[in-house]
C-alpha cells in the first residue's frame, strides 16, 4: 500500500507537476537526433519566430529601406522577405545558427519548446547567449516558458561569464519573465544590423559573478 502511494506521489511530483524533459544535442544536424525530434524542432522555431521576423523585416524594408515604395515594388520587398525566411529555414536545417548546442524541450515524448546558448563575440565579447527560446504556440502560459529560461540559465552558465540575450522590443511577455528572472536591459555597444535596428530588438543581461 505504502509503495503505491509513494509511486502515485512520484508520478505526480515529477511527471504531473514537472512534465518537462530536457536533451541537448550538439546541434539540429546531430546522429542522435531522431528525425521526427527534428522536425518538430524546426517546426517550433518557425512558429515562435517567422511571424516577428516577417513583420520587422517587412517593416524595416517599408518604412526604412525603401519608404517610397510603389506598388509593384512592393511585391517585389514581400517576396524577397519570403525568401530570405525560407533560407534562414534552409540554413536551420543544417546546423542551428551555429550553435555549439541546442536542448530540445519534450512533453510526453513530444518537443514543445527549445533553446540554445553559445559564446558570444559578435555582440558582447564574450558573454554566453542564450537564443531561440521558444514554447509552441498551444503549450503557451502553463509555466513552461519559466521552466526553460531557469533551465537555460543553469545550464548555460559558465564561471562568471554574463548571460545575455536579444528580445523584441514589444515582446513584453518575454521581457517581464527576463526580468523576473534577473535580466536587465542593457545598452548596445556593438550594433550588428539585424539585431538591434532592422529587428527592433533589446539587449538584455544577466550579470553573474562579481
Ligand atoms: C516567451 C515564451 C517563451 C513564454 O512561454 P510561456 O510558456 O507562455 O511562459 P510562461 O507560461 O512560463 O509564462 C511566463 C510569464 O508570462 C506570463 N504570460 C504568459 N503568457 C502571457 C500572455 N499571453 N500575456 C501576458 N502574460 C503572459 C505568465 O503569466 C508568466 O508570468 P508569471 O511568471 O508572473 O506567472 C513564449 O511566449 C514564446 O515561445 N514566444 C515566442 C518566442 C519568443 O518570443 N521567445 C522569446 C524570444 S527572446
Amino acid at each position: 500500500m505504502l509503495i503505491a502511494v509513494l509511486v502515485v506521489l512520484a508520478i505526480y511530483f515529477f511527471w504531473v507537476r514537472n512534465p518537462l524533459i530536457f536533451v541537448t544535442y550538439q546541434d539540429l544536424g546531430a546522429k542522435e537526433l531522431e528525425e521526427t525530434d527534428y522536425i518538430r524542432a524546426v517546426n517550433a522555431h518557425s512558429e515562435c519566430f517567422d511571424p516577428d521576423k516577417r513583420k520587422y523585416l517587412n517593416q524595416y524594408l517599408r518604412e526604412i529601406k525603401y519608404p517610397q515604395t510603389s506598388e509593384p515594388f512592393s511585391q517585389m520587398l514581400k517576396e524577397r522577405v519570403e525568401r530570405y525566411i525560407e533560407k534562414s529555414r534552409i540554413e536551420k536545417l543544417k546546423t542551428f545558427r551555429n550553435t555549439e548546442s541546442v536542448t530540445l524541450v519534450k512533453k510526453n515524448e513530444t518537443v514543445i519548446g527549445l533553446y540554445n546558448c553559445h559564446i558570444d563575440n559578435e555582440v558582447t565579447n564574450g558573454s554566453v547567449m542564450i537564443f531561440n527560446v521558444c514554447v509552441v504556440q498551444k503549450e503557451r502560459g502553463q509555466g513552461f516558458g519559466k521552466q526553460i529560461i531557469k533551465h537555460a540559465i543553469e545550464r548555460c552558465s559558465q564561471n562568471d561569464k554574463d548571460l545575455t540575450l536579444t528580445v523584441y522590443r514589444e515582446n513584453r511577455t518575454a521581457i517581464d519573465l527576463y526580468t523576473n528572472l534577473g535580466f536587465q536591459i542593457v545598452p548596445v555597444t556593438k550594433q550588428p544590423e539585424d539585431e538591434f535596428f532592422m529587428f527592433q530588438k533589446h539587449l538584455m543581461k544577466l550579470q553573474q559573478g562579481g
